[in-house]
């Protein structure tokens, strides 16, 4: 298997998740967000082979595959926060677009059979339809990160028909858990380590979300993966709840035990582009067999945790 995006949040806990399940493992990252110390356990492995690559060079990611061979590459590597697209519109071009047509480009060459790609909910722009199925309309794109996936998506499955390799679409909602580097329980638990009096939160704090912990994701995708064969899968990969922003903010302050007054931004929004509600249909996954493990409440709550008892994340990445 090949894993790009290997340092990341959700890369790192999947090469050690391949490794558990017997895979032989090459990891591509760049470190542009990845962190070394997430692939310490894998890198005793092995199994597990590190490779420092920058996705946007093409030639070096052709020879990277060429001569490790994968059978699965599974495509993580992406800028991934949705929110500061707009402070420099060309980076979803080409991290998440550019950058997986290279990837793609390249398993094909190396004759992988089957391409994974995490996509995102955002992809739904603002639905009409509650829980939001795969098969729902999507006409308007509000992030250039959704617009930068949903055309990568084209790209995959129209390698999937024209060059007969399995794609596999997943479009993830929020993913929550060990590891994790960015997002609204990141913000909030640096806020409240910086003053625990106040806090800042973006919109009303009426925003519903769903998330899914990292062991139910990691869990999704292997499934998917073994169990869906089709020329094209595309998935939705959530649970069957939400959560809104004050519902989460309380669990965080429990856990840090502090009660910040909370100063709202107001409207629906946190920023443009930000979607009021995602909650994702994932019955199409369900029939297959997968169920998720943990609960919206419980994730947050091992989140901010983890992040508590590394806080040398909290103060690393910039985002
Ligand atoms: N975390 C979520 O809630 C979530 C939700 C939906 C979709 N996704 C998608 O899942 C994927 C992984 O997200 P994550 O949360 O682990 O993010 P992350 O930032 O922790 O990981 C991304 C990894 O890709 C690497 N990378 C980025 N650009 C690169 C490049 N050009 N060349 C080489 N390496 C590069 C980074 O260094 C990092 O290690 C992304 O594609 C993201 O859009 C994530």
């Amino acid at each position: 298997m090949l894993v790009t995006g290997a340092a990341g949040f959700i890369g790192s806990n999947l090469c050690d998740f391949l490794l558990d399940q017997g895979c032989e493992v090459a990891g591509l990252d760049s470190f542009v967000t990845g962190q070394r110390e997430f692939l310490s356990k894998a890198l005793k492995n092995a199994k597990f082979q590190l490779h420092e690559v920058e996705l946007a060079d093409f030639e070096h990611v052709k020879a990277v595959t060429a001569v490790f061979k994968p059978d699965t590459v599974i495509h993580l590597a992406a800028n991934a926060d949705v929110r500061f697209g707009l402070q420099h519109p060309r980076k979803d071009l080409e991290q998440g677009t550019v950058v997986t047509f290279n990837v793609l480009e390249a398993a094909r060459l190396a004759g992988a059979t089957k391409f994974a790609f995490s996509s995102t909910g955002s992809v739904y722009g603002e639905p009409e339809i509650f829980p939001t199925p795969e098969t729902c309309p999507f006409p308007v794109q509000t992030s250039l990160y959704a617009a930068a996936k949903l055309a990568a998506e084209g790209m995959i499955q129209a390698y999937a028909e024209g060059y007969g390799m399995k794609g596999y679409i997943l479009r993830f909602v929020s993913i929550l858990g060990e590891r994790y580097t960015h997002g609204h329980v990141y913000d909030f638990a640096n806020k409240i380590l910086d003053n625990p009096k106040e806090i800042d939160v973006l919109g009303d704090g009426k925003q519903t979300k769903a998330y899914l912990y990292i062991g139910d994701c990691l869990s999704a995708i292997w499934h998917i993966l073994n169990k869906c064969e089709d020329k094209i899968n595309i998935y939705n990969l959530g649970p069957d709840e939400h959560i809104n922003v004050d519902q989460s903010l309380d669990v965080i302050c429990k856990v840090m035990d502090a009660t910040p007054k909370r100063n709202y931004s107001g409207g629906k929004r946190g920023w443009i582009g930000d979607s009021p509600f995602i909650f994702l249909d994932c019955k199409k996954l369900k029939s297959t067999g997968w169920k998720s493990q943990k609960t919206i409440r419980e994730s947050v709550e091992l989140t901010i945790r983890w992040l508590l008892a590394n806080d040398w994340v909290l103060k690393r990445r910039q985002t």
